[in-house]
């Protein structure tokens, strides 16, 4: 079909930013409000990134009004020729960009991903032995009030108490206790590389599936920073929407064994009509992470977190494997006599942005920070070391340290607009 493409004009009324503006400005000061939030303060949760433009150029387009069900050349519905060609980009970036045989960029988001993964591969009652949630498994890593601590029969593994790092020993003690049907790697706040070949040769050992939730190394993956699970896992589950830096949003990658099971588990089985305009943006997404820009942005991520996370402990924190190897960092703030939810709230009052989380082996909750957003803004390593500082500044109960904090943290971010403009 020819495409008759044209720059936004009066004639593509649906780009007009200020539409929203005039219509409703109730929500437009939300909104407005929302993107001054994001260049205002310092973004530092490790799940959190800014998109491009063109990412939200795609999301915000008339693809969102076409209805999808099913997949390019079988579609439920008509007129999907172009919505087609979007999948088929989308798809055929995903397959490039992570060296897989399949791609499904269908999943509304990560855990919808990993709902599909558990659908193609296993039945109600089976035993998945999964990364405990004390020790930074997801919640559908066997949450009882998720569907996975419900359906199935999750057995935790653990890090090992002294190191903070994966118990390979005790996974293969756990597999051959409980012989589960599917072994899950992956967490939410784990910064050490994982290693995919140990988890295969276990799951083998066993007889089991294995699954990747690489739902926050994928896009350190896609940029060569961080080891690809592709190879190894029968089904990897990801987001689109951490450091990879697309649309929110899930996807699933695995070889041409597992296709149709997949594609049968995202829909009809889990899923209705995909979200065209996610999916435009998604291929927008995989585009910019094939890029040379990309590789030197993932590999700076992780500098960056290293450095942050090294100045972070000078500055008293506790930090979890005593470093990183990717774009997280978790950490206790118990020495400077805070616990993780205080810490938050004297950051956030600083315009410093985190996550609390659970520490394995730790009754208080300490901090989750990463490096994603910090980095797609330009910062570099100086910046991180200053970060620290603020860090200090802020922990300090003393509320003229916390203003100093704050209009630091402003001037800061205020060089480094996440998108080129100054607000
Ligand atoms: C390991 C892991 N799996 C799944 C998810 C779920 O992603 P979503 O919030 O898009 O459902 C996350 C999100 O943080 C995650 O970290």
């Amino acid at each position: 079909m020819p495409v008759v493409v044209t720059a936004p004009s009066a004639s593509t009324p649906w780009a007009d930013p200020d539409a929203l503006l005039r219509q409703d400005p109730e929500m437009a000061e939300v909104v407005l409000g929302e993107a001054h939030r994001q260049s205002d303060s310092l973004q530092l949760i490790a799940a959190e990134n800014f998109t491009s433009p063109a990412v939200l150029a795609a999301l915000g387009s008339p693809l969102a009004n076409k209805y999808a069900e099913g997949y390019p050349g079988a579609r439920h519905h008509g007129g999907c020729e172009l919505v087609d060609a979007a999948e088929r980009i989308a798809v055929g970036r995903a397959q490039t960009l992570f060296g897989a045989e399949h791609a499904n960029v269908q999943p509304h988001s990560g855990s919808s991903a990993v709902l599909a993964a558990y659908a193609a591969l296993l039945r109600p009652g089976d035993t998945v032995l999964a990364m405990g949630l004390p020790y930074g498994g997801h919640l559908t890593h066997g949450a009882p009030v998720n569907f996975s601590g419900r359906w199935f029969d999750f057995v935790g593994y653990g890090v090992d108490a002294g190191t903070g790092l994966i118990d390979y020993a005790q996974v293969r003690r756990l597999a051959r206790a409980h012989r589960p049907k599917a072994i899950v790697c992956g967490s939410i706040s784990y910064p050490r590389h994982i290693d995919y070949e140990a988890f295969r040769v276990i799951a083998d050992g066993v007889g089991a599936y294995l699954i990747a939730d690489a739902a926050h190394p994928i896009g350190l993956v896609a940029g060569g920073a961080a080891p690809n699970p592709v190879p190894y896992a029968d089904i990897v589950c990801a987001t689109t929407h951490k450091v990879l830096r697309g649309p929110r949003g899930g996807m699933i990658l695995c070889g041409a064994e597992y296709a149709e099971r997949v594609d049968r588990a995202v829909f009809p089985f889990t899923q209705g009509g995909a979200q065209m305009h996610t999916i435009a943006a998604k291929a927008v997404g995989f585009g910019e992470a094939a890029t040379p820009g990309f590789t030197a942005y993932a590999h700076q991520v992780v500098a960056n977190a290293r450095v942050l996370a090294d100045a972070l402990a000078a500055e008293g924190l506790r930090i979890t494997t005593d470093g990183t190897d990717t774009h997280l960092i978790t950490a206790d703030p118990a020495p400077l006599g805070v616990d993780g939810r205080t810490a938050r709230g004297r950051l956030a009052a600083a315009g410093i942005v985190l996550d609390t989380c659970a520490l394995p082996y730790t009754e208080g909750r300490g901090i989750r920070l990463g490096t994603a957003a910090t980095t797609t803004q330009g910062m570099r390593e100086a910046e991180m070391t200053r970060i620290a500082a603020l860090f200090a500044s802020a922990l300090r109960e003393d509320a003229e340290g916390a203003r100093g904090a704050r209009a630091e943290v402003r001037e800061l971010v205020r060089r480094f607009p996440p998108y080129g403009t100054v607000s």
